[in-house]
């Protein structure tokens, strides 16, 4: 086992709410006991409680078809409606819903009622373009209130949007739009990233463009553009509007419609173990009523006082669950920035939390390990005292990390929530509750109320606790993918064939003597860089593609700030070793081109050119020795190599580097 995982349980420090906290609390032990007597009332207590039904469910959930399930199936509603226009009725219109700040200092707040009002308008200009329920949008914009509202106009007409991260590139842009046959992409000129302009235009011409194999872009009719970054773009006559020419110009009414409860919502593209990412599909009443549920109940949501900001991007499930979907459901005041957290200076989150008087802050463990490098001088120069409740997702977070977190950031008092869950779960599973479990710095701990964890053996059967085994979801949830775009049969076979209808999650986990859940990482071919899916086989294939590289193999190193990293073992061709020209030209030119080919996310930290790469009998290659080489360790058990020799070879190698 990895060293620092058995740090991780000799773990024994232990925080309880304060009980001023406590009594204010949303959320009560009841919650727990609700659940435990009737799983699927509860559930459909918590989603009638917290949305809008147009046409109330009589059926709770349908799994009678494994794993294809159905929520809330009679039910009817209309997303957008629940996060928008409910709340200007009830009186709340004046209510901030965003303060945007841009990375340059420039600042923008938009009431509900205002953010309600554009999304009504874009919602028209949409119908103008064509798109009906069922149609596919691409969305690929910065952190800008335009991003919001297009999610929330797509949804409004029942048609799903395919969100990209804008770090993607053109190459992954395309992929995506093919795989869910796009109508619209959204887009903006570029975004502000650490002082620069990040253009964003060019990569989607570069997508529709007809490119090598692929050909011609065929269903993608418009894209309309927002103007943000002020850089020069090109324009295609006929499928190009800019945003400010037409939604403005719209109509501010319109009507919303309701759709039945498993009507699609979204798809979001992730790394699995095989080169092509995987469309994960989210339907409608489930996912908000999980979505809802879980944000009110672990950021303790009091919407009329507090102001709640989540650092991720809307590429990413966070984004959606957290900064899009659950927020706006609860009619919350949030915070969201443009920007790198550096830009243009290190201080410049608690800057905003200072500015916003931010009282919930959730971001990643990444972000908190590079704040811990730079010191604790720089938070400290802000004032941080409005902050209560803190939040961490995407990794495992360290001990060391957590009680920085809690000291510098949260000033000891505030309470940390560990939030463990994944694309394919929609929203959080397994957390603690702020103002009841006496925390434990690294462990996420329980299963949140409703949802049924399990740590099996190999086997199947339960772990006993103190052990370690696989993570699984054992019973169907509200919030759970319903498969993945185009291809059910990859669904079933990559979530539950390992346990029948028990949903395997592909993280490694540990139940202590309490009971509590500590995640271990990954257990497949599946990296997690600064809280953000990679495949292993993604990126071979990727160094594969480039004309220097006969073979490649990619692991995820531990790294000090990144959690862990893309490491890569190339060997060249022969034709191409002279006019490479050396090993460090060889790296730099396949780390650009990964990035390239991918997004910068992707682009290795380091490339190993080396002769041969350590493959078993039947050619399988033994990724855990070549971990063990780039983190520097002793290579564990080299027996069932075909060739022994072949590690010393590249140990060499490596450390003559
Ligand atoms: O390995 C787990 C890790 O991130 C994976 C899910 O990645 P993604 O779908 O990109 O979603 C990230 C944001 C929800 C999981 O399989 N992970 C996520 N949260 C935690 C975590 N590992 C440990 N602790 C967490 N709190």
């Amino acid at each position: 086992m990895n060293p620092k995982i058995d740090n991780l349980l000799t773990e024994t420090r232990r925080f309880s709410p304060s009980e001023a906290f406590a009594a204010n609390a949303i959320a009560g032990r009841d919650l727990y006991e609700r659940a435990e007597t009737d799983r699927l009332e509860f559930w459909a207590e918590q989603s009638r409680e917290l949305l809008d039904w147009e046409k109330p469910f009589t059926r709770v959930l349908d799994w009678t078809n494994p794993p294809f399930a159905k929520w809330f199936e009679d039910g009817t509603l209309n997303v957008a409606y629940n996060c928008l226009d409910r709340h200007v009725e009830a009186g709340n219109g004046d209510r901030v819903a965003l303060h945007w700040e841009g990375e340059p200092g420039d600042s923008r707040s938009l009431t509900y009622a205002e953010l309600t009002t554009e999304v009504k308008r874009l919602s028209n200009v949409l119908i103008d373009l064509g798109i009906r329920a069922g149609d596919r949008v691409a969305i690929y914009l910065p952190m800008i209130p335009e991003a919001i509202m297009a999610m929330l106009a797509v949804a409004r007409l029942g048609a799903i949007h395919s969100v990209v991260f804008g770090g993607f590139s053109a190459d992954s842009l395309r992929s995506r739009i093919d795989d869910a046959s796009a109508k619209l992409v959204i887009t903006a000129d570029g975004g502000y990233r650490k002082g620069k302009v990040s253009a964003l235009k060019p990569a989607v011409d570069a997508a529709l463009a007809p490119r090598g194999e692929l050909g011609v872009q065929e269903t993608v009719k418009n894209v309309l553009v927002v103007k943000r970054g002020e850089n020069t773009v090109d324009w295609t006559e006929g499928r190009d509007l800019w945003w400010h020419d037409v939604v403005p110009a719209a109509s501010p009414e319109h009507t919303p419609e309701a759709f039945p409860s498993e009507n699609p919502l979204f798809i979001l593209y992730t790394s699995g173990t095989t080169g092509s990412p995987k469309g994960i599909l989210h339907t409608s009443g489930g996912y908000l009523t999980q979505a809802a549920f879980t944000h009110k109940n672990i950021f303790d949501i009091h919407p009329e006082t507090d102001v709640y900001w989540c650092t991720a991007d809307i590429g990413w499930i966070t984004g959606h669950t957290y900064v899009t979907y659950g927020p706006l459901a609860n009619g919350t005041t949030q915070v969201i920035y443009e920007g790198t957290p550096d830009a243009p200076h290190p201080g410049r989150w608690w800057e905003i939390i200072e500015k916003y008087g931010v009282s919930i802050f959730y971001t990643a463990p990444t972000a908190i390990r590079s704040f811990m490098k730079l010191g604790r001088k720089i938070p400290k120069k802000f004032d941080l005292s409005s902050l209560r409740l803190l939040g961490s997702v995407g990794e495992p977070i360290n001990p060391e990390a957590w009680m920085w977190f809690r000291k510098v950031i949260g000033g000891k008092l505030a309470p940390i929530v560990d939030t463990w869950w994944q694309t394919e779960t929609g929203a959080i599973m397994i957390s603690a509750l702020p103002g009841l479990t006496e925390t434990k710095p690294g462990s996420a701990q329980v299963a949140v109320p409703g949802i049924s964890i399990e740590v099996l053996g190999d086997s199947g059967s339960a772990v006993e606790s103190g052990s370690g085994g696989l993570l699984v979801v054992s019973e169907p949830w509200p919030s759970m993918l319903r498969g993945i775009w185009g291809d059910p049969e990859r669904f079933k076979e990559t979530y539950w064939e390992k346990f029948g209808d028990k949903y395997f999650a592909g993280d490694g986990a540990r139940l202590d003597e309490d009971g509590d859940i500590w995640l271990l990482g990954r257990v497949d071919d599946v990296m997690n860089v600064s809280g953000h899916r990679l495949s292993t086989a993604e990126i071979e294939s990727a160094l594969v593609a480039h004309p220097y590289t006969a073979e490649a193999a990619v692991v995820g190193a531990s790294d000090e700030t990144t959690g862990q990293a893309v490491v890569a073992f190339v060997i060249i061709k022969e034709s191409q070793l002279e006019e490479a020209g050396g090993a460090a030209h060889i790296s730099d030119a396949l780390r650009a081109h990964v990035a390239a080919q991918i997004g910068a996310i992707a682009r290795p930290r380091e490339v190993f050119v080396v002769n041969e790469l350590p493959k078993t009998r039947s050619g399988k290659i033994m990724r855990r020795l070549l971990r063990d080489v780039a983190e520097g360790r002793e290579v564990g058990d080299t027996t069932t190599l075909a060739d022994t020799s072949v590690m010393r070879i590249i140990s060499d190698r490596v450390s003559a580097n």
